[in-house]
């Protein structure tokens, strides 16, 4: 197994979004001792709300700002000693990339670009004794597979949507600046993430809010295209395993081994919901409504996380039966929460929090 890497003060970017959020969160529970510096522009999807647990913790700092903003990321490198990097900011949602695929260069590409140039010259500048770059990335890379077999970290990158092409344009960075600089990257690629503060565009918070509203719930096409989901707290976990154990330079895929067809979630999620709204069994399913299939849309994701068990002894803690009716929970708990994000009315908290407009 690779040495172990203790990091002392990471900078975490995006880190006011869904995934970001859960990780912020859960690192500075598990790691007392480490300075975090939060870099977040806070588009749509970021949000401050989902860090009230740690803005008062003297070890954690949140700063507004762009990632394609090198002065900045380079004046925070420097002033906090940052010897680790965990990327999560992205433009992520597939449909928007489709309408609006410009952003998603910008952010994922351009971005990715700054951000590895300037932690480089950090680190070339030995102003730490160690350090770490690591990419958040995804499954969708690697494009659409038939019936039958998984993604491995050999599968060639075939990406099909801009959201993707996009993605596997900065993994591509990523391993260009291992093998040209011998930059010290880690490139993690997970499959769908579930659970609290998802923002409610993505097919599962989606549907919770839909039924909740008993709004009609779009599944595109047939509804019968495979998705592999994976708790995000489970994912935080191994993004935190792949940055202390992970071998730089090396590429690591995330997944939970847990496939389904959309339609399936989405009657389970009715199903669920009918049970726990007090609404007749069945009532939900009647809410759905097959609409025109995604442009471009991926057929199935499943990915093959062997090489993280193998490694790095990582595995989910998650039953999906557990993921997702605690999800279901959180989303029934928190209805503010989502009004909020819906209606954008949470950058007031910034406001309040700050002082500045966003
Ligand atoms: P998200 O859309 O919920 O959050 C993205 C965050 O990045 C937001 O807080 C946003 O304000 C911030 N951001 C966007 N542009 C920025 C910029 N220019 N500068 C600074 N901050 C900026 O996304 P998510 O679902 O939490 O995904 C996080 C990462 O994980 C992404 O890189 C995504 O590609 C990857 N990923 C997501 C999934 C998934 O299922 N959601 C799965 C695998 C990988
Ligand atoms: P999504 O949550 O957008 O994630 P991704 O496209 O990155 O996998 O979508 C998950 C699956 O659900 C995908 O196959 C598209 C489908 N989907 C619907 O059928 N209806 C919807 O309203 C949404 C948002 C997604």
């Amino acid at each position: 197994m690779p040495e172990h890497f203790t990091p002392r003060a990471i900078l975490v970017t995006g880190g006011a979004g869904f995934i970001g959020s859960n990780f912020v969160n859960s690192f500075m529970a598990g790691n007392p001792g480490c300075r975090l510096v939060n870099l977040d522009v806070l588009t749509y999807a970021g949000n401050l709300e989902n860090l009230k647990g740690v803005e008062n913790n003297p070890s954690y700092r949140f700063v507004k700002g762009d990632i394609c903003d090198g002065g900045l990321v380079a004046r925070l490198l420097a002033e906090e000693r940052i010897d680790a990097v965990v990327h999560f900011a992205a433009e992520s949602h597939v449909d928007r990339s489709i309408t609006g695929p410009e952003i998603f260069v910008r952010t994922n590409v351009l971005g990715t670009q700054i951000l590895l140039e300037e932690s480089r010259k950090h680190w070339q500048a030995k102003a730490v004794p160690e350090f770490r770059y690591l990419q958040v990335s995804t499954d969708e890379v690697y494009g659409s597979l038939g019936d039958t077999g998984f993604f491995t970290e050999e599968t060639p990158l075939a990406p099909n949507s801009p959201y993707s092409a996009s993605k596997a344009g900065a993994d591509l960075l990523v391993r260009a600046y291992h093998e040209t600089y011998g930059f010290p990257t880690l490139n993690t690629r997970c499959s769908n993430n579930y659970g609290p503060y998802h923002f409610p565009e993505k097919l599962i918070p989606l549907m919770i809010h839909n039924i909740m509203n008993k709004k009609p719930l779009p599944v595109y096409g047939d509804g019968l295209n495979v998705r592999d989901w994976l708790h995000v707290k489970d994912h935080s976990v191994a993004i935190e395993c792949v940055l202390k154990k992970g071998a730089p330079g090396q590429v690591y895929n995330i997944g939970g081994n847990n496939e389904w067809r959309n339609i399936d979630i989405v009657n389970l999620v009715c199903d669920l919901l009918d049970a726990k709204l007090g609404r007749a069994p069945g009532e939900n399913r009647g809410l759905i409504t097959f609409v025109k299939d995604r442009p471009g849309h991926d057929r199935r994701y499943a990915i093959d996380a062997s090489k993280m068990r193998r490694e790095l002894s990582w595995e989910p803690s998650y039953t999906f039966e557990r993921g997702i009716a605690e999800t279901i929970d959180w989303y029934l708990a928190n209805q503010e929460w989502v009004g909020k994000v819906t209606s954008g009315a949470y950058r007031d908290y910034y406001d309040r929090q700050y002082g500045v407009k966003p």
